[in-house]
């Protein structure tokens, strides 16, 4: 048996394809399109694995999808491939509506096609599991109870709203076509291989720099963190059991705001690897223009997902982040390696007018 994998030389993805091949003998076909979000570099480990196939390929490419569900016997599919900075989406929506909506209907399309012609046996084990996030619920104000999964769509960002109709999309290929599907919808990862554009990572390396640690607006935003091996476990366990056609929203019970994240690292970094000058990591904190449209307020309700598959996360943000931390100070040579041109480029358009 075989499964595919898409986006999974990103951060998530490849979390997932190394902890899938660490935890069972089913083999992978990961197909991704290597953005600069995407890095082979993550999946160096199972470069040999006989079980691990790797395709440079764009899930906006049906025949090339349909091909390798063929030529793959693939028994469920696992959607990861996406863009999926907040930021990059506000100054350049277009490859958002590309990737995440067309890309996800192509690739529905294509499963749709390989699905249609399978036995009656293989197309009801078939699964199509989507995985997408929490930003599609909006924003919460402080008190209002955390996201379910019956919470009205109500997305703010060119990046939410796209993920938004990517999971229309799959719930009406359910409906309408019978496609056997699962969503999750999770909140912040963070963990190992996590491009440092995202807060957690860029605040580890701008520290280690001597660079500012900037923090959006009051900082006083908050969000849901989960370590990424608990994502993966969640996304393991609803591609076993889930019911079809059902949403399971995912979480880590850790809402934080962003400024105590930051202090919280700041804090680690001042115990793992003080500053030359004894001074503390928080006085590089600087406040900065807001996000444009930023929510205030994530909180995810992952009772469904406890309550029907019995699962919780085992991290907690102390743990989980302690081992982030630790990661970062011990793959220094990974992040000078995906801090690109390209990326630097990035860095000095997000935050030279703030
Ligand atoms: P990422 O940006 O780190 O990785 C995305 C991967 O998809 C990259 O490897 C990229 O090369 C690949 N990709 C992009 N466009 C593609 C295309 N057209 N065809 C094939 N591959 C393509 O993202 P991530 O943080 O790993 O997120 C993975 C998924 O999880 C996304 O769907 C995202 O919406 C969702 N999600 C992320 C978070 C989070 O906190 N990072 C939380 C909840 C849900
Ligand atoms: P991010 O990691 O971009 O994830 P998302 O926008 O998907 O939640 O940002 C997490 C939070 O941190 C978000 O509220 C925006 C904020 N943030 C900053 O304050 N400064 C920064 O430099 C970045 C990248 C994010």
């Amino acid at each position: 048996m075989t499964i595919l994998v898409t986006g999974g030389a990103g951060f998530i993805g490849s979390n997932f394809v190394l902890d899938w091949l660490a935890t069972c003998d089913e083999a992978v076909v990961n197909v991704d399109k290597l953005t600069y979000a995407g890095n082979l570099q993550n999946l160096a480990s199972v470069q040999h694995d006989a079980r691990h196939v790797f395709v440079r390929g764009d899930i906006v490419d049906y025949d090339l999808v349909l091909g390798l569900l063929q030529r793959h016997g693939i028994r469920a599919v696992v959607n990861f491939a996406a863009e999926s900075h907040v930021d990059r989406s506000i100054h350049g929506p277009e490859d958002f509506i590309q990737t995440n909506i067309v890309g996800s209907f192509r690739l529905l399309e294509a499963v749709r096609a390989y699905w249609g012609n399978l036995d009656a046996d293989a197309r009801a084990a078939f699964r199509f599991l989507h995985v997408s996030t929490d930003e599609v619920y909006g924003s919460l104000a402080i008190g209002e109870p955390p996201f379910a999964e019956t919470h009205p769509y109500q997305p703010n960002s060119p990046y939410s709203a796209s993920k938004a109709a990517s999971d229309h999309l799959v719930r009406a290929y359910h409906h309408t076509y019978g496609l056997p599907v699962l969503t999750t919808n999770c909140s912040n990862n963070y963990g190992p291989y996590h491009f440092p554009e995202k807060l957690i990572p860029l605040c580890i390396q701008n520290a280690l720099s001597g660079k500012p640690l900037p923090i959006y607006g009051d900082g006083q935003q908050i969000r849901d963190w989960l370590y990424v091996q608990d994502h993966c476990s969640a996304i393991r366990r609803v591609l076993e059991d889930g019911r079809l056609g059902e949403v399971y929203n995912i979480g880590g019970w850790n809402e934080k705001a962003n400024l105590d994240v930051v202090k919280t690292l700041c804090t680690m970094l001042d115990e793992l690897q003080p500053r030359s000058d004894g001074k503390p990591y928080a006085e590089q904190i600087v406040f900065v223009t807001d996000r444009p449209g930023h929510d205030r307020r994530y909180a995810i309700d992952a009772r469904k997902l406890e309550r029907e598959l019995g699962w919780r996360p085992v991290e907690t943000f102390e743990t989980g982040i302690r081992k982030t931390v630790a990661w970062y100070l011990a793959h220094q040579d990974w992040v000078a390696n995906v801090m690109s041109g390209d990326y630097q480029s990035w860095l000095d358009k997000n935050y030279e007018d703030r």
